[in-house]
């Protein structure tokens, strides 16, 4: 049903087509992005909804009379790469209006909605958006069940639909804002935690992932069938062994836990005793002790910060994808498989995904 008006509010809006762009791992943010597709057609506001990062920036065409909306989840308090790689290769925006929404990962205790923690990432986005010369109407954080998995249970199926409602009138309400042509920004405190927390997120984006994505491993209920491989958006999974093929992650793998959460057999773990001795080998503190052996057949040069950083950067990706190869020849052994699938909390950790959405709705 149109409500009443409505027709009338997106001719007053100015607008005649509306641009969805959405990354989503888990299909909290696919959801966001449908709710607002569902709205605009109700307003008669013509609506492409397009997928980070299958759709290619520079074939986005960019029109004064075009609303363009970014929908992502929040990763490690601020907005994901391949969303931030995708916007910082638009076109020139030449003035179009633009705004974001950002899921964070919210979850509930008793009768309590706990908030997740967007922080710097709405801001970033905007931060961008404008940088590309988009006129920028409005960013909103929004709480969808928290879906990292690696850290903590997904909330039961009626902890996150009550989340999830929520959502839905906050994600509507601030469009509507956007539609009356009305600006509207929030989010300030979130954005101070996220200045305090910028350690941790740019650490995340240069390392951090890279190290969580070898974190990953299949357990022994693992039949090879190849759908995480398959449903991954970033080749972040290659297929291994001819006889029985096991997943094998790669430094492609941007931690959207949806291979985690649509594996039939529950087979995806993330290994925390194995991030331990992952932890101590990719060590700053190993790669010194290297350099140090070093340092007498190559002189003081090899102790340079300017040589020494990209050095240990080096170690420490070459030496996480070395362990991660020994890793995954030594999980071929059942008692060695079981040994780290039963040391990691992943094994009790309930998994998540947005109840309606099915893998191939993200592909
Ligand atoms: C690697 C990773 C890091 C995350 N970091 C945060 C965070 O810093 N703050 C937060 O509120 N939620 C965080 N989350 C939770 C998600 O942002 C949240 O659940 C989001 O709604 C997931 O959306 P999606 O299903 O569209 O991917 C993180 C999730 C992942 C997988
Ligand atoms: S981990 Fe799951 S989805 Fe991937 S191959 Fe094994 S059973 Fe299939
Ligand atoms: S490998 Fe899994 S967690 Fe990594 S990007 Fe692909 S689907 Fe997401």
């Amino acid at each position: 049903m149109v409500p009443k008006g409505a027709s009338e509010r997106a001719e007053t809006s100015g607008y005649r087509k509306l641009e969805l762009f959405f990354m989503s791992g888990t299909g909290n943010s696919y959801r966001n992005a449908k709710w607002i597709e569902a709205e605009a057609k109700e307003l008669h506001l013509k609506t492409n909804i397009n997928l980070v990062p299958a759709t290619h920036p520079t074939s986005v065409s960019m029109e004064r009379q075009t609303l363009y909306g970014f929908v992502m989840p929040t990763h490690a308090f601020t907005a994901p790469w391949p969303m931030i790689k995708f916007v910082l290769r638009l076109p020139r925006a030449r003035g179009a209006h633009a705004f974001s929404i950002v899921g964070r990962g919210g979850s509930k205790a008793g009768n309590t909605y706990i908030p997740g923690l967007e922080g710097t990432a709405c801001y970033l986005m905007a931060l961008l958006l404008l940088l590309k010369g988009f006129s920028v109407r409005g960013v909103l954080a929004v709480d969808m069940p928290g879906n990292w998995v690696v850290a903590y249970p997904a909330p039961s199926p009626e902890k996150a639909a009550g989340i999830i409602n929520r959502a839905r009138a906050k994600t509507l309400a601030f469009f509507a804002k956007i539609m009356e042509g009305k600006r509207s920004f929030g989010g300030w405190i979130g954005l101070g935690f996220g200045f305090l927390l910028a350690p941790i997120s740019i650490a995340y984006l240069i390392v951090g992932r890279f190290f969580l994505a070898k974190i990953f491993f299949a357990n022994n209920d693992c039949n090879g069938c190849g759908l995480c491989a398959r449903n991954c958006s970033y080749g972040g999974i290659r297929m291994r062994g001819l006889e029985k093929p096991r997943p094998y992650w790669t430094y492609n793998c941007e931690n959207c836990m949806r291979c985690m959460a649509y594996c039939p057999e529950k087979a995806i773990e993330a290994g925390h005793s194995w991030a331990v001795i992952l932890y101590f080998v990719s060590s700053t503190s190993v790669s010194v002790y290297l350099l140090n052996l070093l340092a007498p057949y190559t002189g003081e040069i090899v102790m340079n910060p300017w040589l020494a950083l990209p050095l240990q950067y080096a170690y420490l990706l070459a030496s996480m994808a070395a362990a991660y190869w020994l890793f995954s020849i030594l999980l071929r052994v059942p008692l060695i498989n079981s040994i780290f699938t039963h040391t990691t909390f992943t094994h009790v950790f309930r998994r998540y995904h947005e109840p309606e959405t099915k893998a191939r709705d993200l592909l």
